[in-house]
């Protein structure tokens, strides 16, 4: 029988547990699932493209049909090129329904071939955006929860450059000056 390929395309600046739920839920009813990091040039991202592909890689490294990829243009020509025949979506709210519907039609219109399948992660996320993280996390807001521990030390370390210097830092050996 043939495989079914799905995309699961998305900015994941940075991934959340909302993003790894649905990763999960994908990789139970996908032959194989590819999380596709979009390089968009327009936006400022707060991590860089190989940032973000190696968390997600760390990330999904326990799932044996999840790959990570990385990816510019559009969602069909990538999707066409990797033999996907469906891109996987989440819908956390109706307030997602809007954006991702016309999302979804507009690439209907340019390959009616490819299947939008969205799925609901689970509701601890339902109120869960990569952007409120990185705005909580800003602030000093706890985040904890919300993403992974290895993207919470992440994002530590790129908000407070002040404790890479302590992690770089050897531990004082010796008499006290
Ligand atoms: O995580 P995001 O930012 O909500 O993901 C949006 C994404 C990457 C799925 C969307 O911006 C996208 O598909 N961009 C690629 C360019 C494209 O195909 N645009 C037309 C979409 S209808």
């Amino acid at each position: 029988m043939k495989k079914v390929i799905a995309i699961y395309p998305g900015s994941f600046d940075p991934p959340t547990n909302g993003h790894l739920d649905l990763i999960e839920r994908g990789s139970q009813i996908f032959d194989e699932l590819i999380v596709a990091v979009l390089r968009n040039a327009e936006k400022s991202p707060l991590f860089s493209l190989s940032e973000r592909r190696l968390m997600l890689e760390a990330l999904t490294d326990r799932f044996k049909n999840v790959q990570v990829d990385t990816f510019d243009g559009l969602t069909v020509d990538y999707a066409a090129r990797k033999g996907a025949s469906a891109v996987l979506r989440g819908i956390r709210a109706i307030s997602d329904y809007e954006y991702e519907l016309q999302m979804a039609l507009m690439n209907r219109k340019l390959r009616p071939d490819l299947e939008t399948v969205f799925m609901m992660p689970a509701e601890q996320y339902s109120y869960l955006s990569s952007k409120l993280v990185r705005e909580v996390a800003q602030l000093g807001g706890s985040i904890q929860d919300l993403v992974p521990e290895l993207v919470e030390r992440r994002l530590r370390e790129k908000l407070d450059p002040a404790v890479k210097l302590q992690h770089a830092r050897k531990p004082k050996t010796g008499k006290r000056a």
